[in-house]
């Protein structure tokens, strides 16, 4: 007898968007830094691997960088383009697959969040829509319109790449401050060409991307988009300060031809407007009609009742009521990340009821990212 309350709904089969999934947990996509010279190795393989048979629905990588010298603002990133890195995201693809697990790769930019203090034997400068970091200091030249054209282009030679190493998807990293974020958020993006401007202005690089991204993979391959109202500097940033706002921001986007969005958030109880108890995936689904990933500290806590407690104050909210926002249909699938990091077999144990056995998160597993 389970002395739990049911979780039966993170574990009932998912259509939509193109994609048929064993259940509703997927994976967060989280940087590692293990892929040598960009390759991802047999380590990588079995890293995904030990997720994928333990019970994730759907893993989305690491962010995986795009063509282009300023790409990557970490050593040791995949790359998502050349020969040998994307004959090493095949190995990660079989793997997955033979465990019975899907998997879509994170395409990323990561803009003027490059600093060039960390790649001194390059000459390649942080690109940005306007040459600004994340604290708005000046960091390079705003890109030109050829250069915007070339980076557009890039993102879809990765998912070119993804989708004929059999990925089941690709994610568009659209989230955290990185590139495309940095034309989203004004205080990043003062252009005053087609690329900035208001809102729906300063998603037409998002656009052009989703566009070349659906144009290289043909109609039937999904394509998911993460966003994120929070910037690294700035965990109360807003894109969009209403639902009307978030509607202008979502519809071009969705229009391109996003299967499925990912609302990036730190706490999925968190409501997104007042007058609500919606949280982000909850409008974005609700906005646009399309499917939605929440994500945001699920079962951080490990202990067996503040796992199922409902948040309180700046207590996490539990499972319970997860799976309560789930059954009402607030969003679809539910994204997990450091719970996933420090227990490959989160997912199993709490399928299986196992939650004594779950490991909890700990600093540690940042460490080894196993
Ligand atoms: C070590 C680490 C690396 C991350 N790297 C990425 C990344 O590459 N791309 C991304 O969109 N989010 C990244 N994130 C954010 C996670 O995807 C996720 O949104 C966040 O950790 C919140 O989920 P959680 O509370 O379940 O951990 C990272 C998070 C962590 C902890």
């Amino acid at each position: 007898m389970s002395l739990s309350p049911s979780t039966a709904a993170l574990f009932k089969p998912f259509e939509g968007g193109g994609l048929k999934l064993e259940n509703r947990i997927v994976m967060a996509p989280m940087t590692r830094g293990f892929s040598p010279q960009g390759v991802p190795g047999p380590d990588v393989a079995a890293y995904y691997r030990r997720r994928a048979e333990n019970g994730v629905g759907l893993i989305i990588t690491e962010g995986t960088v795009i063509r282009h010298p300023a790409s990557e603002a970490d050593r040791n990133v995949p790359h998502i383009y050349g020969d040998e890195a994307v004959e090493g995201w095949a190995r990660v693809v079989r793997e997955v697959h033979e465990a019975g697990g899907k998997i879509a790769p994170q395409i990323w930019h990561t803009g003027t969040a490059r600093e060039r203090s960390k790649f001194p034997e390059s000459d390649a400068a942080p690109v940005g829509p306007s040459g600004l970091g994340l604290t708005g200091e000046p960091v390079s030249e705003p890109l030109t319109v050829a250069e915007i054209r070339e980076l557009v282009e890039a993102y879809a030679e990765a998912a070119a790449n993804a989708k004929r190493v059999g990925f089941d998807a690709v994610e568009i990293h659209g989230a955290h401050g990185y590139l495309i974020d940095q034309f989203f958020w004004e205080a990043t993006n003062k252009r005053t060409d087609e690329y900035g401007g208001d809102l729906v202005g300063r998603s037409r690089f998002a656009v052009e991307v989703i566009e070349a991204v659906r144009a290289a993979v043909g109609p039937d391959f999904p394509i998911l988009f993460r966003f994120s109202q929070w910037k690294p500097v700035d965990y109360g940033a807003k894109l969009a300060s209403t639902p009307e706002e978030l509607e202008r921001f979502l519809a071009p986007l969705s229009a391109a031809g996003v299967d499925i969005f990912h609302a990036s958030t730190r706490r999925f109880w968190e409501p997104e407007f007042v007058g609500s108890e919606l949280n982000l995936a909850g409008w974005t689904r609700k906005l646009t009609g399309k499917p939605a990933i929440t994500v945001g500290s699920v079962g951080l806590d490990s202990d067996f009742t503040a796992l199922f407690a409902e948040g309180k104050g700046g207590q996490p909210a539990g499972m319970g009521q997860l799976v309560e926002r789930l059954e009402r249909g607030e969003f679809d699938l539910v994204a997990v990340g450091r719970a996933l990091l420090s227990d490959p077999a989160w997912a199993a144990k709490v399928r299986d009821g196992r939650l004594e056995e779950l490991q909890p998160f700990g600093r540690e597993a940042l460490g080894t990212l196993s």
